[in-house]
């Protein structure tokens, strides 16, 4: 917990809980990434009597989250965790790509401070927003005595960074945890159930600043009739490129493929293509070998970060 000289601080990244929509009715045709961080703290009004810092390192819809922008976080939140004015940092992001972005977070920080993510479904503008209360809930979660780690902090549940899944398109409650939450926020209390998970220590300062650098991970879906012809089409696009190559198999149920999927991956495994083999399932882990890896209880976009941090490593 932060000492009462410790501040939290908040970092602005955009998304729909700083959505602005021509009419307070509009859930959908907003604008994402609109309203600046310091509006928005300053739209909670419990939120003054807490020591806060705050600023703006993005304004995006998280749909075009880049490479650039995940170092750019990465570091400026390992900054902030090596400073001893810090008690913790609070992200607000865009839902849609926030798991990833949580699970590259946990990968790469190191140190004990809790790290939050928080989003919204409904845009700032609406006329009953669920960003404030996620804001708030945030940052009580950042200022609790023994939290840890990344996590992610939306509708009063807490997320493992590692295990947080995107499950509705459109509700408030979009976000689960397929093994139980890690805590709940009540009014203002955090209800903890699960231990807290310090990040892994990867190394933000590791990640490329040159993006072209990054290697270039491709998901292929299995599906009826998915023959596998597009492998060694990607195949030949990054030798084009020059990128180092890996391919998440978006298997069905327990990571099943076609035959000619599972064929045509295999083949580009013994070419020294990196593969990993996770679920389209919504929830549950891939377990079994059958020649490929498999991405235990990753989602498709968390095992694509792992391929990306173990390609950079290579
Ligand atoms: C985004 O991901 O930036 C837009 C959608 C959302 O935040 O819910």
């Amino acid at each position: 917990m932060p000492s009462a000289t410790q501040r939290v601080l908040i970092i602005g990244t955009g998304g729909t809980i700083a959505g602005q929509a021509s009419t307070a009715a509009d859930h959908v045709g907003y604008r994402a990434g609109a309203v600046g961080i310091e509006a928005l703290v300053a739209g909670v009004p419990p939120l003054a009597s807490h020591q806060l810092a705050f600023e703006q390192l993005a304004q995006l819809d998280s749909k075009d989250m880049d490479f650039a922008t995940w170092r750019r976080l990465a570091l400026r939140v390992q900054q902030a965790m090596d400073d001893s004015a810090v008690g913790g940092v609070v992200i607000t992001h865009g839902t849609d790509t926030l798991e990833e972005t949580a699970y590259l977070l946990h990968r790469v920080l190191r140190g004990g401070k809790p790290v939050v993510l928080t989003a919204a479904m409904r845009p700032a503008s609406s006329l009953s927003p669920d960003g404030p209360q996620n804001l708030l809930d945030a940052v009580t979660v950042a200022q609790t005595a023994g939290a840890c780690g990344v996590v992610v902090c939306l509708d009063g549940r807490v997320h493992r960074g590692d295990r947080v899944r995107k499950v509705h398109s459109y509700r408030v409650d979009a976000f689960d945890s397929p093994d139980g939450v890690l805590a709940w926020v009540e009014s203002g209390a955090v209800r903890v159930l699960q231990p807290w998970l310090a990040p892994l220590a990867w190394g933000a300062e590791r990640l490329p600043a040159d993006t072209s650098l990054w290697p270039r991970v491709s998901v292929l879906w299995n599906a009826a009739g998915e023959d596998g012809a597009l492998v060694p089409l990607i195949e030949s696009l990054a030798q084009r490129e020059g990128r180092r190559l890996g391919l998440v198999a978006a298997g069905t149920g327990n990571g099943t493929l076609s035959s000619d999927l599972e064929r045509a991956l295999l083949q580009a495994q013994a070419r020294g293509v990196p593969v990993i083999r996770a679920t389209r399932c919504a929830a549950g882990p891939v377990l079994g070998g059958g020649g490929l890896r498999n991405a235990g209880a990753l989602s498709v976009p968390q095992a694509r970060v792992a391929l990306l941090l173990e390609l950079l490593e290579a």
